[in-house]
């Protein structure tokens, strides 16, 4: 079996993340993850918040709490969302670990004992009064364009324009306010990017053929584009500090590595982090150096994160000039848009993760959200699309059926699974459907279509509501009890089978249905054709529970609240 490492991008430290953010990395790769898993696959999902940067420091201002002490807090909080949100990271870490910071300062130094980075001087804004340099975003004034007052040195919001912070008329710094600045010389470490352009362009080549074309498409975007070199250092207090024994003068002046350049590093980092707290995991380093052919490393993440998964990185990765794994797949995704606008952190607008689990549990959103994901196009999140599918697939399709099945089987023979009848035309006729159906579904998985797989699971689903409408066991039991009994005990296999093969999507839905059976022996991690064909694998006197209602079904009321709780007007 193979090796598969699986990330997910990053999530910034900020804030609680909303669910345009979750469809685009972290859940698919979850699920992903849990399918490979279940299909007996060596995985290890590594994820972590992202913690350095303006974002973070600006975020800490405003609670009044010192960085480290915020990261700390927003770390957890975001923790427990994916928590709740079942996501079955191997190990979720931080970018600020003594590890991340081990390992990015070796970065840096082989990248310049190899001539990827040079010192340059450089002009920027220096306040006195807050005794520092001022990264472009903290400082403001007005736009020279269009007038606004609160344009930021990077960017004026209101007229969009891009910005150098000496363009503002009367600037001001955004910590203090203060007017007094000043324009200093100061040096800052460049990444020699336009050297490694060749390499990565090789690099690419080998890849981009396998991979979606959206992440193909962008990587290709930026090479032509030509690379550049960037500054990768700022004048921060919170970041991954330039090492002294390299830098001795940058590293004096307090020099941090620019949070892009330490960022992905920590997928390497947050790797040892796991190493690290417990001695079995020793063997860390064999996922990441000189990994050999059977580790598949996938990436996920949305499209603004492509240009620095297929190119900045691997530039890194390259220029480095040791075997550290490279991305074998880019699973790349568009933009879920609320009602068509953007979701937006700083307006509030859209739904948030952790207000996703105050209304309903996990598997209503993760089904629904992988259901939809924006795999080759935006998709658009409404509440009525939303209550629409829980309504239809998970309260109807699926919960219905379980629940009607086991109910009236109890009713009519007991508490276990019943005996008599043999599997005749309509059997083997519904056996053959869901073969094809899982091997389509496989099919899907393997493929990273998740739209599609989740199209297959739905297919099953249906073809056991198709059966029963067929056999209609409530009327055969007048007539055939035998065959009202095989009936039953076929559409309790399929409950069982929809229980192992739904899991990936809704696993403390899975984890209930399987419950529901009391098996001697239920190791099942997958469905073989032949099971999937005979459909036996739960035996004749099995005793099993009814469960209660798997999903509820949400009402017109619910719809109407959730509208006026969230606003749902297109934008
Ligand atoms: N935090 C970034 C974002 O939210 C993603 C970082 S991905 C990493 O867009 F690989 F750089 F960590
Ligand atoms: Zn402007």
């Amino acid at each position: 079996m193979a090796r598969h490492l699986i990330t997910s991008a990053l999530p910034y430290i900020n804030g609680i993340k909303h669910l345009g953010n979750m469809v685009g990395s972290m859940l698919p790769a979850d699920v992903y993850a849990r399918y490979l898993r279940q299909r007996g696959h060596d995985v290890l999902y590594i994820c972590a918040t992202d913690e350095h940067g303006t974002p973070a420091e600006l975020a800490a201002k405003e609670q009044g709490l010192p960085v480290a002490e915020f990261c700390a807090q927003a770390h957890d909080a975001q923790k427990a969302v994916y928590d709740g949100f079942a996501l079955a990271f191997d190990y979720f870490g931080r970018s600020s670990s003594p590890q991340n910071v081990e390992i990015t300062q070796h970065f840096a130094r082989k990248l310049h004992e190899n001539g990827f980075i040079e010192e340059r001087a450089i002009r920027q804004v220096y306040s006195p009064a807050d005794h520092r340099f001022l990264p472009d975003r903290y400082v403001e004034g007005t736009c020279p364009h269009c007038g606004y007052d609160k344009a930021r040195g990077d960017q004026c919001e209101n007229c969009t324009r891009v910005l150098d912070p000496t363009d503002l008329l009367n600037p001001r710094s955004a910590i203090s306010g203060s007017t007094d600045l000043e324009v200093r010389e100061t040096k800052h470490l460049f990444l020699l990017q336009s050297k490694l352009q060749h390499e990565v362009e090789a690099w690419v080549a080998r890849h981009e053929d396998d991979w979606p074309q959206l992440a193909s498409s962008i990587a290709r975007k930026w090479l032509n584009e030509g690379l550049h070199d960037r500054a990768i250092t700022r004048d921060l207090d919170w970041g991954v500090p330039v090492p002294a024994d390299t830098w001795p003068e940058l590293a004096a002046e307090g020099k941090v590595f620019y949070v892009w350049f330490d960022a992905p590093i920590e997928y390497i980092g947050a790797t040892k982090e796991w190493a690290d707290q417990d001695p079995e995991n020793r063997d860390w380093k064999s996922w990441w150096y000189e990994a050999d052919d059977t580790v598949r490393y996938t990436e996920f993440m949305a499209k603004d994160n492509v240009p620095f998964h297929t190119v900045m990185f691997p530039a890194t990765e390259l220029g480095v000039r040791e075997p550290w794994k490279k991305v074998d797949y880019v699973k790349a995704f568009n933009w879920l848009t609320y009602y068509g606008g953007k979701f937006s952190t700083s307006q509030k607008r859209g739904v948030f993760t952790d207000q996703a689990l105050e209304i309903l549990p996990a598997d209503y959103w993760r089904y629904f959200l992988i259901a939809n994901a924006p795999e080759s196009d935006d998709s658009s999140f409404t509440w009525e699309h939303f209550t629409a599918t829980v309504n239809k697939d998970l309260a109807d399709t699926l919960g219905n059926f379980v629940n009607r099945v086991l109910s009236f089987s109890k009713k009519r023979f007991g508490e276990e699974v019943p005996a008599g009848g043999a599997p005749g035309e309509a059997e083997a006729r519904l056996g053959e459907e869901i073969a094809r159906l899982l091997a389509e579904y496989e099919q899907q998985m393997e493929a990273l279509q998740f739209r599609k797989a989740a199209a297959a699971l739905r297919a099953l689903w249906s073809a056991g509501n198709s059966y029963l409408e067929e056999k209609a066991p409530w009327l055969e039991i007048k007539t055939d009890k035998d065959g009202a009994a095989l009936t039953l005990r076929t559409a309790m296999n399929l409950i069982h089978l929809y229980a192992v093969v739904s899991e990936p999507f809704i696993p403390a839905t899975s984890a209930a249905m399987r419950a529901a059976f009391r098996l001697a022996d239920d190791a099942a991690t997958w469905v073989t054709e032949d099971e999937a064909k005979s459909l036996a694998s739960v035996p004749a006197g099995t005793p099993f529970t009814v469960p209660p209602v798997l999903f509820a079904k949400l009402t017109d009321d619910d719809l109407a609240d959730y509208k006026e709780r969230f606003g749902g007007e297109p934008q």
